[in-house]
């Protein structure tokens, strides 16, 4: 019996393939960059051919390093940056356009359109989610109407839409020679075209934004023995591996992270933060700004719905230092810089690049640093970068609490930017609750291999699942309430100053 489960990680910045074995352990992992295409200010893209180009490559590498074959994997997950958009025609394979990225804001003026016609109301009951640039729906349609000839070949059954994980899924199953054209549940909720109830596309969203359902991939578990077929056996397993596993990277986090019961919750720190809740099989509807959304379904049993705060830019924000301020040279030397300083100087940094998500939802934001004096150094700006990433959680939080009644006890973390110990310190300091972070920090990849293996009994349950789960570190709440309140209440102040800032018409 094959003694590994793989998963592909699809993310906004790079792709990975990972293998693991039954306790969950690490055995394998290559990963690539891909290009951020950036055309115009506001804009985002990424090359589809290039993304599965990449994806070949990491499995062809991870498994040639670590001295496995494709008859090793008893089954691979697939795992994605959630909401990004391809466009593809089935005959050749060849995508109509780049795949607009998840931070593009190019929609903005039909996200303001789905508020000002009314349609506002029906897509939040409907889908969870209030009309943002953030989400597929408004691509898709930004794409019938800008891509020469698209809306034809798609009314003709020439042009299938999938988020990452069903470009990938399609082309592992064979492309053009039946490839499966499919996706999961919790990729299908950050659509803005799926009934939050019924789990289907939904024929009165798909009217509103004009989308021929023949584009539309079939819907699936995130955990699913048959749906989502096997791998081709050319390149780049050379082995019929079953596919068994297909969710969104935020939600194979939360998967990765053992949050099986509501309650549970987690925060991942990677370009963004993503901080789900699982609500169990009730369907919270926020009234506070976080997303309602699908958590995971396990074939067999029922859908488990999670309430989601997502924030654009808090690893970026980091990078941006890097890349453009040039102030440091690698993102771990914001520690470095900011420990040069023992507050933030009275400066607050609100990184609004692509406008605010959760809890404001405002595409009319844009950045601002306030409160700056003579005074204030490269340390008082990297301090207050790591406190945006922190300020920006806990806005998300207070929104979790009052929609949901749950109060955190500790705060589960993941992701690249967790290395940052001053980072998880100011976290742990802003919310006044302790963090913890797990022993595997890669819980994407591992959430998108328990489901594949959950569903070919290489796992046999959760609770198995559950025995895995190991703290590596905990940072406890070390600022007086005073200090806490205080600060919260300056960052409230600099957060009013980024609104109202673009003009959306
Ligand atoms: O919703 C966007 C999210 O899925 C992107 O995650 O880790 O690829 O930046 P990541």
């Amino acid at each position: 019996m094959p003694e590994f489960v793989g998963a592909v990680d699809q993310g906004t910045t790079s792709t990975r393939f990972m293998v693991f074995d039954h306790a969950g352990n690490e055995v394998a992992k290559h990963q690539l960059e891909h290009r951020q295409i950036l055309p115009r200010s506001g804009w985002v893209e990424h090359d589809p051919v290039e993304i599965w180009e990449r994806t070949n490559t990491v499995i062809q590498n991870a498994l040639r390093d670590g001295g496995l074959s494709a008859t090793d994997l008893r089954a691979i997950g697939i795992t994605n940056q959630r909401e990004t958009t391809v466009v593809w025609d089935p005959r050749t394979g060849r995508p109509y356009y780049n795949a607009v990225v998840w931070q593009d804001t190019r929609t903005d003026s039909i996200a303001a359109a789905l508020e000002r016609e009314g349609h506002g109301e029906v897509i939040r009951h409907k889908a969870g989610l209030p009309p943002a640039t953030y989400f597929s729906g408004g691509k898709i349609k930004w794409l019938l109407e800008n891509v020469d000839g698209l809306r034809e070949a798609a009314e003709a059954g020439h042009a299938l839409f999938g988020n990452t994980d069903a470009w990938v899924l399609w082309n592992l199953t064979g492309g053009p020679n039946g490839g499966v054209h499919a996706t999961d549940v919790t990729n299908a909720s950050r659509t803005m075209l799926m009934n939050l109830e019924t789990l289907d596309w939904d024929d009165e969203l798909l009217g509103i934004f004009g989308i021929p359902r023949a584009m539309l991939p079939s819907i699936h578990p995130s955990s699913d023995p048959e749906a989502y077929g096997r791998a081709r056996t050319s390149r780049p397993l050379g082995a019929a591996v079953p596919i068994t596993g297909v969710l969104g990277d935020q939600q194979a986090a939360t998967v990765g992270q053992v949050c099986f019961s509501p309650g549970e919750a987690k925060n991942t720190y990677g370009t963004g933060n993503f901080l789900v809740l699982n609500t169990g099989t009730e369907l919270v509807r926020s009234r506070h700004g976080l997303l309602t959304t699908v958590a995971y379904q396990f074939a067999g049993s029922p859908v488990v719905y999670a309430l989601e705060g997502s924030i654009a830019v808090t690893g970026a924000a980091v990078q941006w230092l890097r890349d453009q301020l040039k102030i440091i040279r690698s993102a771990p030397d914001s520690e470095q810089l900011a420990r040069t300083v023992e507050d933030n100087g009275g400066m607050y940094f609100v990184p609004a690049f692509s406008g605010l998500f959760a809890p404001y939802w405002r595409s009319d934001a844009r950045g601002a640093i306030v409160g700056l004096a003579r005074y204030n150094t490269g340390g008082h700006i990297a301090r207050a970068t790591l406190e945006a990433i922190c300020y920006q959680s806990r806005d998300v939080v207070e929104a979790m609490e009052q929609d949901s009644g749950v109060h955190l006890d500790v705060l589960k973390v993941d992701g690249g930017v967790t290395a940052n110990d001053l980072c998880m310190q100011i976290q742990a300091d802003v919310l006044g609750v302790p963090v913890s972070r797990p022993v595997v920090a890669e819980t994407t990849a591992l959430g998108a291999a328990y489901a594949a293996g959950l569903a070919t009994g290489f796992w046999r349950d959760t609770d198995e699942l559950r025995s895995h789960w190991q703290e590596s570190r905990r940072w406890d709440p070390q600022w007086s309430e005073e200090r806490r309140r205080d600060g919260y209440q300056d960052w409230k102040r600099a957060v009013e100053r980024t609104l109202d800032w673009v003009r959306v018409d």
